[in-house]
This record gives structure tokens, C-alpha cells and sequence, in this order.
């Protein structure tokens, strides 16, 4: 049932970004508080705000109201104007809703699912403050570090195959970071990213479906870019790609290759069925057969090895019986 009344925050103000689009094309050059002001169509005085508030997320501007403004360096910020420019001709460069700091990307997008908003919407943050993990958990979601994304699809899919995007995003993800970076990540079934054994990423798909027909599928990606430490209880299970290459990422570039990515592997999943996605997923993945691996859910846990995926990309599991059974929900860990 749709729901009746919606609770969308309101999406960055494009002044903002006309701001940051003005300083980075004149970088360097100190430009006055009265011309941004003029240009941007705002009071001097809400120029220093926002230049404090970009300052606050990582943006390197210098100056203040006396003197004018400048950037130090051109911002790895997300704004739409500059991925809609690099995403021409992509279903993901039509509708862009970027947001400073949000509650969550995936709620937001569940919104514009029932609002009707067309499929390729694309949600994104700077920053979110109750990021949403799978099964209930929390996902970390620091300023300007990560990349908090979740893209609104309308397939003409069953429900049980909805959760191969979960699988399929996690491909495109890993060859747009292998492209860019040259690591080889693994994927952990279902949704995991993982490199070097510890947490790069994380996929949440969610959706909205009658019985024998999706209605909207959200399906949220978060990958850790350049954070360099994480809170305590997360420090020895997470890492990002800048703690294993000591090298700063460009999240703009990341974020474009992983929608162009997605867009092929969405076209190719829509066109040739699941095989497309179970059979890479497959052979790039170390979880996918073979392992030994520790079931739980909520009835029971239990030892195995992985045998294969099922045709709906479920994991199969031989158990010490012998028998074999197939995970639908549950945590799945490397046996120790
Ligand atoms: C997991 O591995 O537990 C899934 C993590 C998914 C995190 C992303 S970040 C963007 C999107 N918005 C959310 O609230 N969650 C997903």
C-alpha cells in the first residue's frame, strides 16, 4: 500500500553547489564574498555559512568574508551538477537527490519508490546518520569519506529474483574498484565486499512487490573510500581502500564507474536472466565453493562447506551429515 504522507527531507540546496562549482572553476583565484554573493543569488553572510559547512566536509576553502574566497583544492564532493555531466546518456544521470546528511539513502529512496519516481533515481549522501545495514545493523556512514549510494529500479522481475541484484551489484562494484585500483576484491555471499578478509562494502536491497511481481527494488551501496580509521568495534573487521593503498581515492570517479558498471551488468541481467549473474558470481567469488563456512540464523547454526549457488543465486551448503541444504537468510562466516 502506498504510503500517504511522505517525509523527504529536502535535497541539498543547488546553491550550494553553485557555490562550489564557482570556486573550483576559478581554483586558486580568490573570488569576493560580494561577487559569489551576486553569482549564487544569496546575502554575503549565508556565503560564509555555507563556506564554513562545506569546511566541515573536507572542502579546502580558504578566505573569509573580508578578503573572499578561494579552493586550496578541487573537493571530491558528489554534487549533481558534476555526475550528471560525467553520466550522459546513463538512466543513472537523469535523477540525482544528493543530500549533505541524510537519515539514509535507502529510506529515502523507498520514498520516492512509492512516489512513483521514475527507475535510474539515484540517492546520494555525504553522509548519513542512521545508515542501514543488513539485518537490522547499523552501516558507518562518516562525512565525505564513503560512498553512500541506493539507486531506484522498477524490473519486471519475480520477487525471488530480486535478490540477485544484491549479488549483481556486488560484481559491478568489484570491477569498477578493480578498474580504478587494481585490487581484486571478494565477494562474500550475499552482499559483501570484502578485501584482504576484512569489510570494504556492503550491499542492502530492499523492495516493494505483490506476489508474482516487483513493484520497485532499492538496491544501496556502501563502500568505505578513504576513511582512515574506524570506530573501535569495527576497526579489526572494516577497511577502506584508502588504508590499503595508502593513496587517497577520487569518490566522483569511483561512484561514475560503478554506475556504469551497474547499468551494463542491469541491462545484461535483464536480457540473459539470473545465469548471468550466479555464474560470475561464482567464479569470482571465494565463498561460492568450497569454503568452509559458519551458518546462523535465527533457529539454528551450523558447519559446512559451500557447494554452488542455486539457479536464484542462493548458497547451497553441504553439512557434516552430508546433507545439503540452501541459505535463504542468515549470517554466512569463514569456519575458523
Ligand atoms: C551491509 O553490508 O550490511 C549492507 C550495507 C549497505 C549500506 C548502504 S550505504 C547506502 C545505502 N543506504 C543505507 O542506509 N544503507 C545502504
Amino acid at each position: 500500500m502506498p504510503k500517504a504522507k511522505s517525509s523527504l527531507p529536502e535535497t541539498t540546496d543547488r546553491r550550494i553547489t553553485a557555490l562550489v562549482t564557482l570556486l573550483a572553476e576559478n581554483a586558486t583565484i580568490i573570488i569576493s564574498g560580494t561577487r559569489i554573493a551576486r553569482e549564487i543569488g544569496v546575502s554575503r553572510s549565508t556565503v560564509w555559512r555555507w563556506v564554513q559547512r562545506l569546511r566541515e566536509l573536507g572542502v579546502r576553502a580558504k578566505g573569509h568574508p573580508r578578503t573572499g574566497y578561494y579552493l586550496e583544492k578541487v573537493p571530491d564532493l558528489l554534487t549533481p551538477d558534476m555526475l550528471k555531466t560525467r553520466l550522459k546518456g546513463s538512466i543513472f544521470g537523469r535523477h540525482i537527490h544528493h543530500y549533505l546528511k541524510v537519515d539514509s539513502t535507502n529510506r529515502v529512496a523507498m520514498e520516492l519508490g512509492y512516489s512513483n519516481v521514475p527507475e535510474g533515481a539515484v540517492v546520494l549522501a555525504e553522509e548519513q546518520t542512521a545508515g542501514r545495514g543488513r539485518a537490522g545493523r547499523a552501516w558507518h556512514s562518516e562525512r565525505g569519506t564513503g560512498i553512500y549510494v541506493t539507486l531506484l529500479l522498477r524490473p519486471k522481475i519475480s520477487p525471488v529474483q530480486a535478490p540477485l541484484l544484491t549479488m549483481m551489484a556486488g560484481l559491478s562494484a568489484r570491477a569498477a574498484i578493480q578498474a580504478q585500483t587494481g585490487l581484486t576484491l571478494d565477494l562474500k555471499w550475499p552482499n559483501d565486499l570484502m578485501l584482504n578478509g576484512k569489510k570494504l562494502g556492503g550491499i542492502l536491497t530492499e523492495m516493494h512487490a505483490e506476489p508474482a511481481q516487483v513493484r520497485f527494488v532499492i538496491v544501496g551501496i556502501g563502500v568505505n573510500a578513504n576513511q582512515e580509521k574506524f570506530p573501535a568495534e569495527l576497526s579489526s573487521i572494516a577497511t577502506s581502500l584508502r588504508a590499503q593503498t595508502s593513496r587517497s581515492i577520487s569518490r566522483m570517479e569511483l561512484l561514475v564507474r560503478l554506475l556504469r558498471e551497474f547499468e551494463t551488468d542491469y541491462n545484461r541481467f535483464l536480457r540473459d536472466g539470473a545465469a548471468s549473474v550466479t555464474q560470475r558470481f561464482e567464479s569470482v567469488s571465494s565463498y561460492a565453493r568450497g569454503k568452509r563456512v559458519i551458518v546462523s540464523n535465527a533457529a539454528e547454526t551450523y558447519a559446512g562447506v559451500t557447494a554452488g549457488l542455486s539457479p536464484e543465486g542462493l548458497l547451497r551448503v553441504e553439512r557434516e551429515s552430508g546433507s545439503i541444504v540452501t541459505v535463504i537468510a542468515g549470517d554466512v562466516r569463514e569456519a575458523s
